[in-house]
This record gives structure tokens, sequence and C-alpha cells, in this order.
């Protein structure tokens, strides 16, 4: 297997730096540093980030078939056409798509399962809500992350026992989602708060080291975390 050599397209930008002193603190090399002004190239790429924006996709795609690199894909917006050339792309090579790289959104989606299944033979069953907080400066309401949490728990559950999901927009950076489980008498409450892309960057890290255990095909980031995490490699 070649080096491990990392390219990072979006380099300059909030994620794309953070992701490049993550690689200088864990010893991965970085050969490729891409913005909108330049893709300056200082090693042959095995594994490269794209943390850039919707329109540097053809530009990513065609880097990874030329050099023959894994892709993982951490591009928040995904549309239907980027799903179909990444999907095209991983018949030819491994492509993550990370298009949410929280590992504490991981642990909630399946502490909520976990629950699920454990008060399966409740008598009665507890109803499930979620709250969950962005700044001002957040778009869609709610988050893709809470629909993910109450879907997550409608998949098992009657409508009845399906609370409100309720958005609030203020505060700090970066997110608050809770979720509360409530019966008569006892009210239990999973939170995770996010401050900032520490634990992210972290979790992309792993993603990188471990892409290329992974044969090519498009494979949807918390299925990648699942493997890693549960089977600990
Ligand atoms: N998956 C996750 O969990 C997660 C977490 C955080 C952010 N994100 C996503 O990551 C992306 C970057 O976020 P950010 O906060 O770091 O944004 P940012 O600070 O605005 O940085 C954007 C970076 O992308 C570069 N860029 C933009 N268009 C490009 C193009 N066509 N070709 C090459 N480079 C291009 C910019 O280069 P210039 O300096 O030349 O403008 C800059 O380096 C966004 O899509 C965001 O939604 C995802």
């Amino acid at each position: 297997m070649p080096d491990l050599v990392v390219g990072v397209v979006g380099a300059t930008g909030r994620l794309g730096s953070a992701v490049r002193a993550e690689c200088a603190r864990q010893g991965v090399q970085v050969g490729l540093a891409a913005s909108r002004t330049e893709w300056r190239a200082t090693g042959r790429v095995s594994v490269l980030v794209d943390a850039s924006a919707p329109d540097a996709l053809p530009a990513t795609v065609k880097y990874c078939e030329q050099v023959g690199a894994a892709l993982i894909y951490c591009v928040s917006r995904v549309t239907d056409e980027s799903r179909r050339q990444l999907a095209e792309l991983g018949d030819r090579t491994t492509v993550i798509l990370a298009d949410n790289l929280s590992v504490g959104h991981w642990l909630q989606v399946n502490l909520v399962r976990t629950v699920a299944n454990l008060v399966r033979s409740f008598r009665q069953q507890p109803q499930m809500a979620v709250r969950e907080r962005h700044p001002v400066t957040k778009k869609d309401s709610p988050s893709a992350s809470a629909r993910a949490l109450a879907d997550v728990w409608a998949a098992t559950c009657p409508p009845e026992l399906r609370g409100a999901t309720t958005s609030q927009r203020g505060g700090p950076p970066v997110s608050d989602h809770e979720v509360t489980f409530d019966l008569p008498g006892m009210s239990l409450s999973i939170k995770h708060s996010v401050t900032d892309l520490h634990m992210a960057v972290i979790g992309l890290l792993d993603l990188v080291r471990h892409v290329r255990q992974l044969s090519p095909g498009l494979y949807p980031v918390f299925d990648v975390y699942s493997r890693m995490y549960r089977h600990g490699t």
C-alpha cells in the first residue's frame, strides 16, 4: 500500500485549516493544499479530503481519478447530482460521504436506538421529544441532525409516542441537540453539545486512516463510524 498522504481541498477554510493542523499534530503528511486560487501539490496524494464547496466537485472527482486517491467528501450540502457523481466515482475508488462528521451525533443516534430497544417490553413506553439550538445564522429548521434523531425513534414507535421537534435560534456556535424520553413521574434526557470542530476533525483523521481498508464504493460516514468504532479498527 502506498504511503498515507492527505490532500485537502478547501485548505484555507475553517474546516480545511483544522484538518491540516490535526494532520501536523498526528504526523500525517499533507501533499496537496487546494483553494479557489490554486491547487498546490507537494506529494502523491492517497486520500483526498474535500472540505470546500459544492462547485469544486468536478475538479475533486477529476483529481481522484487521475491519481487514484480515495475521497472523503465533507461538503455539507449534497445535491442529487453530487450524489450521482460521487456514486460514479465510487465505481473506481473508495468514497466516503462525510456530510456530517459529528461523532457525538453518531453516538446520540445509537443511544436513541438503544433506548428504543430497551423499552420495547415496558408496559408503558415513553414519548420522545427533540430540542435543537443553533445560532441565528443557521438556515434550515429543524436541523438535519434533529430530523435524523426523530426519524430513528419514529421508525420503532407508534405516532402517539412521537413528541414535537422544537428549534431555537440564538446563542454561541455550534449546536445543542437534546432528546428527552418522558414517562409518568420520570424524564430521561440525552444532550449533545458541540462548541468547535475539534471532535469532527478527530473523526475525520480516523476516517483518513480507515478509508484505505475499504473496497471501492460509496459509503455513508455513519456506516463507516459504525465499522470503525464498534469493531475498534
Ligand atoms: N461534514 C461536516 O461535519 C462539516 C463540518 C464543518 C463544515 N463542513 C462543510 O465544509 C465546507 C467548508 O466549510 P468551512 O466552514 O471551512 O468554509 P470556509 O471557511 O468558507 O472555507 C471554504 C474553503 O473552500 C475553498 N473553496 C471554495 N470554493 C472552492 C472551489 N470551487 N474550489 C476549490 N476550493 C474552494 C475556499 O477557498 P478560498 O480561500 O480560495 O475561498 C476555502 O478554502 C462547507 O461545505 C461546510 O458546509 C462540513
